[in-house]
Formats: C-alpha cells, sequence, structure tokens
C-alpha cells in the first residue's frame, strides 16, 4: 500500500471484554436488552464474551505478534462511569490505562472509539439519547478519556455507527436498547448524538497532550456501479448519498453534518415534518474539523443506469458468495465506496472495519483453516489498492476483527475473528488467516 498506511485490527469493549467477579462495571443497555427473550440469539450477552479484562496481555502479545500497527478498541463507558456521569470508577479507568500500555509495549498503537453501543442503562432511564443533556453527558465522559489517556492515544474516533445504534436500536428494536420510537423522537436522538460527536471532537482537540487525530466511524449503504460507464457511476453515487426513505440508514443524515455543516436537502425534505427541534449553533457545533473518514464496509449493491437514463438494482447472480451474516461478498464495495466517500467529503479515508463472517472451528489437528476469510481479505485489499493506485488517499485499514466475539443480536453464533475463541474455555487458536495477515503485512512494510 502506498504510504503513510496503518494496517489495524479492530475490536468493541461490550464485544470482547466481559466482566470480572465483582466487577465494578455499571449495566449497560445490552446486558438489559440481551435478558428480554427474543431479542439476541439463545438470549446470549456479553457478561463473559472473549474475557479480555482478564486475558488482555495474551491479547496485546498476539496483536503484537501478528505485527500489525494499531487496534482499534472502544473504551466502555458504564466501565469508566458506572452511571454514565457523577462517580468515576477508578478500577475500570486503570484497566485503560494499563491495556493502553500493554498496547504500546508490544508496538501497536491504540486507536480509541469513545463510543461503541454499550450505553450506560443508568442514562437509558433517564431519557438516553433523547435527553437534551445527552451529548454533555458524553462530552463529560470524553473529558475524563481524553485527560487520562492521549499522553500516549494520538488517534480518536467518537461515536461508531450512530446510523445502526439510532436506527436499530431506537426505531426498529433490532439492537439495545430494543425501543421502537416514532420517527421525530429518532431523529431527535440522532440529533443529540451529533452534537455529542461535535462537543467529544472539541474536547479531544483541547485535551490532547500530543498528536490528535480524529474522526467518526459511520456506515451506510454502499452501492457500486454494475458497469463503469459514466452514467452507472454516477447513479451509484446518487443511490449511496440519497435519502428516500423514512429511516436514519443513511451516510448523509451524520456525514453531512459532520463534515459539510448542513443536513442533506433530500432528507430535510423528506423528513420534513419530523424534524426536531435545533439550536441556532448546533450545526456549528456539531461541524468540526476532522482529520479522516472512518468507513465500515462489509458489502454493497450494485446498480447501473439502463439505456432510458434510469437506474436499475442489480440482483445478486446464483451462486454469489455470501459471508456465515448472508451478506454478499463484493470486493468492489472498498473500492467505490472509499472513492465516493473521499469525493464528497474530501477526507483521507481510513477503512475502520471490513471482514467477513465464517463457521469456523478448531479441526481435529488442533488448527483453525479459514481460506474464505483469506481470499475475502486479498479480494478486497486489491480493491483498496486499486482505489489508492486510483489516487484516493487511503491511510489505514482495520480489519475487523481481531478474534471471535459476541456479535450483538447474533450473539456467539457468527465468527469474525483472525484469532478463533473457544467460549467455554476462552483458548485463542489463531486462524489461517491471521497468519496469512501477518506475512502480507510484513511484505507490505518490506516492500516499502
Ligand atoms: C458493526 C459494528 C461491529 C460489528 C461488525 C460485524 O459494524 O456492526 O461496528 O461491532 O460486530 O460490524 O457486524
Amino acid at each position: 500500500m502506498q504510504k503513510p498506511f496503518t494496517w489495524g485490527v479492530a475490536a468493541a469493549s461490550y464485544q470482547v471484554e466481559g466482566r470480572l467477579p465483582n466487577d465494578a462495571r455499571g449495566d449497560c443497555v445490552w446486558d438489559m436488552f440481551s435478558h428480554e427473550p427474543g431479542f439476541t440469539r439463545l438470549r446470549q450477552n456479553g457478561r463473559s464474551a472473549c474475557m479480555h479484562v482478564e486475558r488482555y496481555k495474551e491479547d496485546c502479545k498476539l496483536m503484537g505478534e501478528l505485527g500489525i500497527d494499531a487496534y482499534r478498541l472502544s473504551i466502555s463507558w458504564p466501565r469508566v462511569f458506572p452511571n454514565g456521569t457523577g462517580q468515576i470508577n477508578e478500577q475500570g479507568l486503570a484497566f485503560y490505562d494499563k491495556l493502553v500500555d500493554e498496547l504500546l509495549q508490544n508496538n501497536v498503537a491504540p486507536w480509541i472509539t469513545l463510543f461503541h453501543w454499550d450505553y450506560p442503562y443508568q442514562l437509558f432511564l433517564q431519557g438516553g439519547w433523547l435527553n437534551p443533556d445527552s451529548p454533555k453527558w458524553f462530552a463529560d465522559y470524553a473529558q475524563v478519556i481524553a485527560d487520562k489517556l492521549s499522553d500516549r492515544v494520538n488517534h480518536w474516533f467518537t461515536l461508531n455507527e450512530p446510523q445502526c445504534f439510532i436506527h436499530l436500536g431506537h426505531a426498529v428494536a433490532e439492537h439495545a436498547p430494543g425501543l421502537k420510537l416514532g420517527f421525530k423522537e429518532v431523529l431527535t436522538a440522532a440529533h443529540n448524538c451529533l452534537l455529542a460527536h461535535g462537543h467529544g471532537v472539541q474536547i479531544l482537540r483541547n485535551a490532547a497532550k500530543g498528536e490528535c487525530k480524529i474522526g467518526a466511524a459511520p456506515v451506510g449503504k454502499i452501492t457500486i456501479p454494475a458497469d463503469t460507464s459514466p452514467q452507472s457511476i454516477e447513479a451509484a453515487r446518487n443511490h449511496m448519498f440519497a435519502i428516500d426513505e423514512l429511516n436514519t440508514w443513511s451516510n448523509t443524515w451524520f456525514g453531512d453534518p459532520m463534515l459539510l455543516g448542513h443536513y442533506p436537502e433530500d432528507g430535510l425534505a423528506k423528513f420534513e415534518e419530523f424534524l426536531p427541534q435545533m439550536g441556532t449553533d448546533d450545526l456549528k457545533t456539531i461541524c468540526q474539523p476532522i482529520d479522516f473518514y472512518g468507513a465500515n464496509i462489509y458489502t454493497a449493491e450494485k446498480i447501473k443506469a439502463n439505456s432510458n437514463g434510469q437506474t436499475e438494482m442489480i440482483n445478486p447472480l446464483d451462486g454469489d458468495k455470501y459471508t456465515s451474516m448472508d451478506w454478499h461478498a463484493i470486493e468492489d464495495c472498498l473500492y467505490w465506496g472509499s472513492r465516493f466517500f473521499y469525493d464528497r467529503y474530501k477526507l483521507p479515508v481510513i477503512i475502520t472495519e471490513n471482514g467477513m463472517a465464517n463457521n469456523d472451528w478448531v479441526n481435529v489437528d488442533g488448527e483453525v483453516l479459514d481460506p474464505q476469510r483469506i481470499d475475502y481479505l486479498k479480494r478486497h485489499l486489491g480493491e483498496l489498492h486499486k482505489a489508492q493506485l486510483d489516487g484516493v488517499p487511503i491511510e489505514g485499514y482495520f480489519q475487523w476483527s481481531i478474534m471471535d466475539n459476541f456479535e450483538w443480536a447474533w450473539g456467539h453464533d457468527r465468527r469474525f475473528g483472525l484469532i478463533h475463541v473457544d467460549y467455554q474455555t476462552q483458548v485463542r487458536t489463531p486462524k489461517s488467516s491471521y497468519y496469512w495477515y501477518r506475512d502480507m503485512i510484513k511484505d507490505d512494510k518490506a516492500n516499502g
């Protein structure tokens, strides 16, 4: 890859950490949601996950041996503030202090996401993201983390995938906190988390004790052209940035306010009767300069412009490649996704998540062979490189995920890791993709 380039892996607090006996971490919305029947598979939860809180040294060593530059991790807000605000859990904060040191000792830079969905349950009881104080709660939390870690942490993300936790969590009840709010409330929650992002960026910048690079890590639909005619390319781009349904599963509803300082016109028109109350300076607060566009990209849909100039969605072909999430494996998602994001937002792109779930197990010889994942990575990285060669400044790639972990509503059933985790014993077994990724990174570094 062209330099500068950061090779990494990613994971998130609730998905890997687990809880020690007598752990003072407060509950998060996922702890409560997973107790309810019918939400997560077999009512699985993150109570033990990968017991990373206990095994973090072993995990950091495996990351060091992988030869990555960086690990994208998230902080559990209720581990630091059991009630979301107020009293700090010093032991919880100390865990991140030790984790950061351990990573650095293994030559892995910590890239920290402040919020990856484990919202403090006590704040949910006060209205959560609907409460007008919610951006301030987030800001106070961000301040504590920045003060504690910014002497050693230089890369930050505010929110992971607001599209997901707002839409899946607040509109359709597929994720915690399991709400089906009216659309006006959904947009209010979305606006408050955008404000939280803006405050978070200001705080990280002001508190930084060293170099400070900040991004967000949104997700959204990726549409790619089915052929390379200029018409199909424009049709795919327009579709990727269009708001044509009454929901917040959108790149622009979050990206435009953060980066362009306004909500997108088509969304304002479509959502007109549901718009939340906004303060006069809100968009100024939300639109803070950031350093890169973090994109979580796993799959895409294909689009073409037909001979009448109309846009047509192209269905996958029989026999196409699908992952265990039933997501279409379609490698040019990284080429077009990063290119379209760069064209629109003019920021260097970091692929903050990409990877696949596969039905992996430890074979009779003690190995985990996952050739599909190797193939997925080869194909996707090839497309990413192609985008670089075509002038898109792509500065990093974070494979999701370093290890199998708690995959939200799917519980432990979907395995995304480069390292296999046995959930009964917590034994870690690097898969063949781990060794492939290690060797590929080594070669890439050796080649300049
Ligand atoms: C997301 C989250 C991750 C997931 C991963 C696989 O994108 O949903 O950021 O926490 O585990 O994407 O679904």
